[in-house]
């Protein structure tokens, strides 16, 4: 009889090594909560398929931003969600539309929360798209890049002359991040870092989103300027372009089915890497807790330390708020 020289199970004996043994130590500090707001005053509307998340009013979103804090996460992604929508989004970029309302009062209540914003158009344009709609070559609708691009550094000026500490383009129109640090930079706003949504794929995971930001495109798919979820040399080059044209964190979105993106990332760029844990991928977790057959909390954490342990610095996540409550 030979015994295992070699024992992987030494040091997994007890909690302490275990403990002592852990690569990965999640962190609130790692994650960044999305929050919704509309307009109105009380607004605390469900959104079925996102159990526990909100469509908010500013003032019931400064008390989740408070929470938010409280729970140790250091960071909300806002999105907007407008009484009116029209073929150019105009409410992504009036000083008095519901996201500017939101992002000044989140910044009144809680100075030290960093608040990012999502600059895209889909939420705010009645045919659901992420930008101007024109006929192309082929005779298609389809997002006018160029016209499109003119509208987010609109946008994102007015994100940040009403406070926002971040900006997220979550587009994916080719040099919205050159054209967008280009207009920060001359408006004054050299301080205000881009978290470009670098290798955003056409995914089947932002369901449940699109029912909360009521953005599901009324027409076509969002397949001409999003990834195809095959591809991962053009993830690079997607994070490489846009690290040149300044971002200074770079997302790749959806998180799960795509760890193998967050590590090549990673690896080859210095710059922090954040993943997004879609609207889809809580859901499915969700559904099945519900039903008895995961455990929510350990599904969640495992999820979450897989994502960092990819390489992903930051998260952002629908279960952030709990989860920040879970880690401490
Ligand atoms: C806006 C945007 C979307 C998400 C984040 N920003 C929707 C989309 O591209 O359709 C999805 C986030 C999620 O599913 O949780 N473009």
């Amino acid at each position: 009889m030979t015994f295992p020289r070699v024992r992987m199970r030494r040091l997994r004996r007890n909690a302490t090594f275990r403990r002592m043994m852990c690569e990965i130590a999640l962190s609130p500090d790692d994650l960044i909560m999305p929050l919704f707001v509309r307009c109105g005053s009380g607004v605390r509307n469900e959104i079925p398929s996102m159990p526990g998340n909100y469509q908010l009013s500013p003032d019931t979103l400064v008390e989740e931003a408070r929470a938010v804090e409280g729970a140790g996460v250091p960071a909300v992604i806002l999105f907007g969600i407008p009484d009116e929508k029209d073929a150019v989004g105009s409410q992504a970029y009036a000083a008095d539309g519901i996201i500017c309302q939101a992002i000044e009062a989140v910044k009144q209540a809680c100075p030290a929360l960093c608040v990012i914003t999502d600059v895209c158009l889909c939420e705010y344009t009645d045919h659901g798209h992420c930008g101007v709609i024109h006929v192309n070559r082929d005779g298609r609708r389809d997002v006018d890049n160029d016209a499109t691009l003119e509208l987010l550094v609109k946008e994102a000026l007015a994100h940040a002359h009403a406070g926002a500490d971040m900006v997220a383009p979550s587009d994916m129109m080719d040099g919205r991040v050159g054209a967008i640090r280009d207009a920060l930079d001359a408006a004054g706003f050299s301080d205000v870092p881009i978290m470009a949504y670098s290798a955003k794929f056409a995914s089947a995971f932002y369901g449940p989103f699109r029912d909360a930001a009521e953005s599901p495109p009324q027409f076509g798919d969002r397949c001409s300027y999003q990834m195809d979820y095959a591809n991962g040399r053009e993830a690079l080059r997607e994070i490489a372009l846009d690290i040149e044209e300044g971002a200074d964190i770079v997302m790749v979105k959806p998180a799960l089915p795509y760890l193998d993106i967050i590590r090549r990332a990673a690896e080859r760029f210095d710059v922090p890497i954040a993943a997004y844990q879609v609207s889809g991928e809580f859901a499915a977790i969700k559904a099945a807790a519900a039903n008895g057959w995961l455990d929510e909390k350990r599904a969640a954490l495992e999820t979450l330390t897989a994502i960092r342990r990819a390489g992903a610095k930051l998260i952002l996540t629908y279960w952030a708020k709990e989860a920040g409550a879970w880690l401490r």
